[in-house]
């Protein structure tokens, strides 16, 4: 796997680097509304390409999955990549935003990178070797009760289908918890809970590539993440739980109450 991590970290702090260009000159950009704030700019563009010439490269026969261009490829090895996880943050000049690769091989998960240009935080795991940050062995945090404990959401501001069901859920845990942070990057939320920052995660209606590299991050540094029902669906159904395991089981007991069956 080293290798193949190797390329990975490669890749993403070349994206990290188109993405640092660009920011002092936001205000300028172009930026196509793909859905309802839902927004893509030359720079999510430019860092997914820097990406995949990188991968494909180093592996011309891998499949590959990213946010702005989609699915290319048929492997039993899959990349999957947000150039930029945060837009509406970078766009905002709001220091939150990362880069995230993941690699499947055969619907299983095996290497992370998830990359926070502005902190030169490099969170990496791969399978069966534990998670890292700036190689550096992390863990989930040891919170053991939803009291005291700081988690981190995320709004479903694009599709509010389920704004009534969410909000609902905030209310569960909104008086038992020390706070809840909503800071706009599902891929750096979850590298929060492997390392230790936040103890738990919630949010509904992600993509794959919001999820996958953070997924594998919380499991290899001793967390738990599913979706909604408590399986492991969330790279297709896109809802995720997560935390160290003590939170994470009070977090489904509060959640499910409120889950719609749309959302199981
Ligand atoms: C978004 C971020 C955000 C989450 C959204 C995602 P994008 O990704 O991860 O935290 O709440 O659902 O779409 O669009 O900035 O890559
Ligand atoms: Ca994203
Ligand atoms: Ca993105």
């Amino acid at each position: 796997m080293k290798p193949m991590m190797n390329i990975a970290v490669r890749a993403a702090r070349d994206a990290s680097k188109v993405i640092v260009q660009y920011m002092d000159r936001v205000d300028h950009l172009p930026v196509v509304t793909k859905e309802k704030n839902d927004f893509v700019t030359e720079v999510d563009q430019k860092a997914e390409s820097v990406i995949i010439n990188t991968l494909k490269q180093a592996f011309p026969d891998h499949s590959i999955l990213a946010e702005e261009s989609g699915l290319a490829g048929h492997s039993e090895y899959q990349w999957i990549i947000d150039p930029l996880d945060g837009t509406t943050n970078y766009l905002h000049g709001f220091p939150q935003f990362s880069i995230s690769i993941a690699l499947k091989h055969k619907d299983k998960l095996v290497l992370a990178v998830v990359y926070d240009p502005l902190r030169q935080e490099l969170f990496t795991a791969s399978a069966g070797d534990g998670a890292y940050l700036n190689n550096r062995r992390i863990r989930v945090s040891k919170q053991s009760s939803l009291s005291g404990a700081l988690l981190g959401t995320g709004f479903p501001y694009k599709d509010q289908r389920y704004l009534d069901a969410y909000l609902n859920m905030f209310k569960t845990f909104f008086p038992e918890t020390a706070g809840i942070r909503r800071a706009g990057s599902a891929a750096l939320d979850l590298a929060y809970v492997a390392c230790g920052r936040l103890d738990g995660f919630w949010e509904i209606g992600l993509q794959s590539w919001d999820i996958a590299a953070g997924a594998l991050l919380v499991r290899e540094a001793g967390g738990i993440i599913t979706d909604f029902s408590a399986n492991e669906n969330y790279l297709d159904n896109g809802n995720v739980i997560a935390g160290n395991p003590k939170v994470f089981n009070q977090m489904l007991k509060n959640l499910e109450p409120h889950i719609p069956d749309s959302l199981k």
